[in-house]
C-alpha cells in the first residue's frame, strides 16, 4: 500500500515591513496585519467624529477606508474635543529623485489634517537613512532630501505651520539627547525581533530606528514646543512605518515622553497589482511625479493589472472583478467624485464598461493629479526650500 502525502497548499507568508512588502496572489491581508501588528480599525464612528470635530467632509482617503488603521487616535479626538492641540509628525526617505503616487498619499493626507486640525508639522527626510541603505554618497542623499522637499512643499503646506528637516543637517542638541535616551531602552534583541536584522548587518541599521523615534516627542524641537513637553502627536504614514512606531510607543512612558497616536493607511498599489506596493526601486510598477501624459497612459494600458475579461464579448457577459482590478483601485485613491467613482465601478463590474475605457479613465484622472503637482513644484522656489527648513518657532502655529 502506498501511502500519498496530502498536498499541502502553501499558504505564501505575507512580509510587510519597511523594506520588503509583498504577499501571495491574493494581495496584502490588511485585516490580518492589524492584528499581528495590534493596531486598531479606524471606524465609521470615529470618521464621523472628525467630520464633527473639525467641520469638514472627511478626506476620501477616510471615506474609503484607504487609511484602515490607527493607534490611539481616538485619544488625540478626545483632547482635541476638550480643546487641546498637538501635532503632526510624518516623513519620508529620499532615495530617489521623484516620488511616485504613492508617495503623495500620506503627504495628501497630512495636509488635509493640518488644515482641518490647524496644527503644527514636523517632516523629517532621512537622508542619514538612504545612506546606510542604499548605496549612496552622503552629499547625494542630502541632494536627495532637498530635491525631495520641493516635492512635499508642493503638496500645499503652511509655511508658518511646517519644519522640514533633513537628518543631516538637524540631528544633535535635544534630538540627539533624546535618541540616546530611546536606544538605551532597546535591546539588541529587542530590535531584531521588530525589524527583523541580521548578524551581517553593519550596525549603522541596527541604531537608526532612534532617529526616526524621537520626532514623535515635542521635546526633540525646543524652537517649536519648548514648554510643551506633554504636548501629543499624531503620524500619519502607511503601515510599513509601524515598527518604528511600535518601539517608539514601547520607550516613551519609559522615558517620561507621551506615546506618539498613528493613523495608517494601505500601500497603493503596484501597477502589476495588490501582491506588492507601488516602490520606487521598480519603475514600471509605479506612476511617477514626473513621467509624461504618454508615459503615464502608456503604463497605464501596459502594465496595470486588470480584472476585465479577456475579450469585450467576455467582459459583456461577466463584467469585471473589481477586487483584483488596478485601475479601479487606483481610482479609489485619486479620484476625488464619489459619485462619478460608484458609476464606474458599476458599470465595469456589470460588463456595460470595458477595460480599455476604465484604463482611459484612469490615465486622464491620473494625468490631472500629476499636472497639478508639476505646477505646484515649478513654483517652489530655493528661497522657499531655506524657509521650511529654518529651525526657526513658528508664532501662528495653532492658528
Ligand atoms: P518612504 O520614503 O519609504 O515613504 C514615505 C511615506 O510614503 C509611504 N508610502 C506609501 N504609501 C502608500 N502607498 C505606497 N505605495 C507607498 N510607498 C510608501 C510610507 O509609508 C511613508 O509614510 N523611513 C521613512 C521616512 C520617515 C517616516 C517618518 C515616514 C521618517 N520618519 C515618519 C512616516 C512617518 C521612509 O523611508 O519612508
Ligand atoms: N524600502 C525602501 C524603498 O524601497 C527603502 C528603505 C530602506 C526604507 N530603509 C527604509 C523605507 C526605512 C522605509 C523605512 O525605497
Amino acid at each position: 500500500m502506498t501511502v500519498v502525502a496530502p498536498k499541502v497548499e502553501k499558504e505564501e507568508e505575507q512580509v510587510v515591513n519597511p523594506w520588503e512588502v509583498s504577499a501571495g496572489k491574493g494581495g496584502i491581508d490588511y485585516d490580518k496585519l492589524v492584528d499581528q501588528f495590534g493596531c486598531q480599525r479606524l471606524d465609521a464612528a470615529t470618521i464621523d467624529r472628525v467630520a464633527r470635530l473639525t467641520g469638514r467632509p472627511p478626506h476620501r482617503f477616510l471615506r474609503r477606508g484607504l487609511f484602515f488603521a490607527h493607534r490611539d487616535f481616538n485619544e488625540i479626538l478626545d483632547l482635541y474635543e476638550k480643546g487641546e492641540k498637538f501635532y503632526l509628525y510624518t516623513g519620508r526617505g529620499p532615495s530617489s529623485e521623484a516620488l511616485h503616487l504613492g508617495h503623495l498619499v500620506p503627504f495628501m493626507f497630512t495636509k488635509y489634517l493640518q488644515d482641518a486640525f490647524k496644527v503644527p508639522l514636523v517632516i523629517q527626510l532621512t537622508d542619514d537613512e538612504k545612506f546606510l541603505w542604499k548605496n549612496l554618497t552622503v552629499n547625494e542623499s542630502k541632494r536627495l532630501a532637498r530635491e525631495n522637499a520641493k516635492d512635499i512643499i508642493a503638496c500645499g503646506f503652511d509655511v508658518e505651520k511646517t519644519f522640514i528637516f533633513s537628518d543631516f543637517n538637524f540631528v544633535g542638541g535635544a534630538f540627539y539627547e533624546n535618541m540616546v535616551k530611546v536606544a538605551r531602552c532597546v535591546t539588541y534583541n529587542k530590535v531584531v525581533g521588530i525589524f527583523g536584522f541580521s548578524q551581517e548587518d553593519h550596525i549603522g541599521k541596527i541604531s537608526f530606528p532612534p532617529v526616526q523615534a524621537v520626532p514623535s516627542f515635542p521635546s526633540s524641537f525646543p524652537h517649536l514646543f519648548s514648554g510643551m513637553e506633554q504636548l501629543r502627536c499624531l503620524i500619519p504614514c502607511a503601515i510599513d512605518q509601524d515598527p518604528y512606531f511600535r518601539m517608539t510607543r514601547d520607550v516613551a512612558p519609559r522615558i517620561g515622553c507621551q506615546k506618539p497616536s498613528l493613523t495608517e493607511s494601505r500601500f497603493s498599489p503596484a501597477l502589476q497589482g495588490e501582491s506588492t506596493k507601488m516602490s520606487a526601486s521598480d519603475p514600471n510598477s509605479a506612476i511617477y511625479v514626473t513621467d509624461s501624459e504618454e508615459k503615464i497612459k502608456m503604463k497605464v494600458n501596459k502594465y496595470a493589472f486588470s480584472g476585465g475579461q479577456d475579450s469585450a464579448e467576455l467582459q459583456r457577459e461577466l463584467g469585471a472583478n473589481l477586487e483584483v482590478d488596478v485601475p479601479i483601485k487606483y481610482l479609489n485613491f485619486f479620484l476625488e467624485d464619489d459619485h462619478d467613482l460608484e458609476q464606474i465601478k458599476k458599470g465595469y463590474g456589470d460588463g456595460s464598461l470595458l477595460t480599455g475605457k476604465v484604463k482611459n479613465l484612469l490615465g486622464d484622472v491620473l494625468y490631472e493629479v500629476v499636472k497639478r503637482h508639476t505646477r505646484a513644484r515649478a513654483q517652489v522656489t530655493e528661497e522657499m526650500v531655506d524657509a521650511f527648513m529654518a529651525a526657526r518657532p513658528l508664532p501662528n502655529m495653532f492658528g
